[in-house]
């Protein structure tokens, strides 16, 4: 088995026990991006689809992070399960998933989550509250069949890795830490310091 092929193990086998745990969200992840001049910021996502292409996650393409992500593809995600005792970090570029493989993601949305799509102007101000639920009802009443396409603006990343990290906690603060990185087309897998 090669190393990512390895790191990816390790990061199923993680992900395995994690759903096991009483978690709403045990594939909950911080993803950071950061603009063109490199600032900064982080917020919370749903990991959707992981295997050896890459990390993959929904948003929407006109949001706050989805600007980042055409500015600048380099991206961080970061997973923490406490019960576990087990940090994974995950580091490399972002490319956008095809059509089909959004569209097929987004019929297994439900109804009210593909409604909420289109009502919401991800990371843009509103006057209030109310303003947004008239616009889910507009779209609830403009797709009452109940065929609703993809917004253009709404699709998925896929994280291509080229740094995963899986930290362990360890008694007196000497964690394990295990860094598989790709340099140059090939993976290695060092130990790092805690
Ligand atoms: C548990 C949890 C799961 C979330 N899942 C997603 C998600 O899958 N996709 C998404 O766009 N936002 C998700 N969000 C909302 C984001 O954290 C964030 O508020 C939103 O994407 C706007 O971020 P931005 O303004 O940085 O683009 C989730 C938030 C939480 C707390």
């Amino acid at each position: 088995m090669s190393l990512y092929a390895q790191a990816m193990q390790r990061f199923y086998d993680v992900m395995q026990q994690a759903k096991q745990l009483p978690l709403t969200y045990p594939n909950a992840m911080t993803v950071a991006t950061a603009d063109a001049q490199g600032r900064p910021s982080a917020r919370v996502i749903l990991l959707k689809d992981a295997d050896e292409q890459g990390f993959v996650f929904y948003t929407n393409f006109q949001s706050r992070k989805g600007n980042d992500l055409t500015e600048n593809p380099h991206a961080a995600l970061l997973f923490y399960w406490e019960t576990l005792k087990t940090q994974v970090r995950v580091e490399g570029h972002v490319e956008t998933v095809s059509d089909a493989e959004a569209d097929a993601y987004w019929q297994t949305r439900p109804l009210e989550s593909r409604i909420g799509a289109w009502a919401s102007n991800q990371s843009q101000p509103i006057d209030s509250r109310q303003v947004l639920e008239s616009r889910y009802a507009h779209f609830a009443q403009q797709f009452a069949d109940g065929n609703i396409p993809r917004p253009p603006h709404w699709s998925g990343y896929r994280l291509i890795p080229q740094l995963i990290e899986f930290w362990e906690e360890r008694p007196f603060r000497l964690h394990e830490r295990v860094c598989y990185v790709k340099q140059d087309g090939n993976w290695t897998a060092s130990l790092l310091n805690p």
